[in-house]
């Protein structure tokens, strides 16, 4: 049935369902979090404008020269909602909207709690739309049990392969990149890549980045958090890695400190029209930055999340006021 109904009506469908269950507790979701903040309830601002898909700034991937759009959707804490069916539902509507709004690539891991089972959840309402970019991970110690962690993966998103997939947080590295590059070399993988988080392990990084043949990199960089601008993003525009940036919010820490703040009045002349899209685009016109990947529970947020990925981006001296202001608000 999914299949015969256009995005817009599906959406416009779970809408209720959203409605009902805006407030739902948030403790499946938080069962996996460590530091986690309690998420902020606020309604954001939506720049009313319809999502337009073919103006969202796509950025290119130098091992191929492809290219994807410069948002994407995580899924750490949001996705993890259990069987809860009005749950799934809310983040089903959140990935509707952020494919209707242009957006394509979305990040899990078999770390995520239920995230994977509640994305293939999502993925079969909406048709298994083709337009997705799939980014898992791997994350789990010795690389014997690498290929049984993937093929449960697949199975919980509902796909036949990965487009990307990265070794989580480093764990046992030097066992499964060389099966993700075999992987890749046997045509059952696009990408290969490994994460890191909150600035950890960056020297590691870099010694893998200089000897391992990778194609994407994920690491943390907002305005609040710049040690990546130090070593990782010049090595990655060096190496020809493209990066996805992890914790654009920090965690959610940021946009909740920064709501209810004036949003400065210079956002307007990059069509910024709240903090949250300021944000994003601070750290999407970094030259080496591929993609962000914000998370969250609401509709409005990812569609709000999307449409930072448009219009004019702050070149050097307009993103040094971007932090500056992040930083005295
Ligand atoms: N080592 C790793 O591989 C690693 C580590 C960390 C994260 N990650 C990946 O990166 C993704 C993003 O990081 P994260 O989830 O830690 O944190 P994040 O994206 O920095 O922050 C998420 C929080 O931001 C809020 N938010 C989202 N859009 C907003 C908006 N427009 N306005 C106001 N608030 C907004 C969300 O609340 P609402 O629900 O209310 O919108 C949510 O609580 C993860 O989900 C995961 O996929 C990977």
């Amino acid at each position: 049935m999914f299949r015969e109904m256009t995005r817009r009506a599906f959406l416009a469908r779970l809408a209720g369902g959203v409605a009902l269950t805006a407030f739902a507790p948030y403790a499946m979701r938080m069962a996996f979090a460590q530091n986690a903040t309690t998420p902020d309830l606020a309604p954001a601002t939506v720049p009313a404008v319809q999502p337009d898909p073919e103006n969202v700034l796509r950025k290119t991937i130098p091992s191929t020269g492809g290219n994807i759009p410069a948002i994407g959707l995580g899924s750490w804490i949001t996705f993890n909602v259990g069987n809860d069916t009005a749950l799934r539902d809310e983040c089903a509507a959140v990935m509707a909207a952020f494919l209707d709004e242009g957006g394509i690539m979305i990040d899990s891991s078999p770390m995520y709690g239920s995230a994977q089972d509640v994305i293939g959840y999502g993925l079969a309402r909406l048709g298994l739309p083709k337009s997705v970019f799939s980014a898992d991970k791997v994350w789990i110690s010795g690389g014997d049990n690498g290929p049984g962690q993937i093929s449960d993966s697949l199975k919980k998103w509902g796909v036949a392969q990965f487009d990307l997939l990265q070794v989580h947080n480093l764990l046992s590295w030097q066992d499964h990149l060389p099966i993700l590059q075999r992987m890749k070399a046997d045509g059952q993988l696009r990408y290969v890549g490994i994460t890191t988080s909150h600035g950890r392990r960056s020297d590691d990084l870099a010694d893998i980045m200089r000897r391992e043949p990778l194609d994407f990199i994920q690491i943390t960089y907002n305005p609040q958090d710049r040690m990546a601008e130090q070593q990782l993003l010049p090595l990655a525009q060096d190496r020809g890695i493209a990066v996805i940036i992890n914790r654009p919010f920090q965690g959610g820490r940021l946009t909740e400190y920064l709501a209810g703040k004036p949003v400065p009045d210079f956002a307007a002349d990059i069509g910024a029209q709240s903090w949250a899209q300021l944000i994003l685009k601070f750290i999407i016109s970094h030259p080496a930055v591929t993609c962000a990947i914000p998370a969250t529970t609401r509709v409005n947020h990812v569609r709000e999340n999307v449409r930072a990925a448009h219009g004019p981006m702050p070149d050097a001296a307009l993103r040094a006021r971007i932090a500056k202001a992040v930083a005295e608000a």
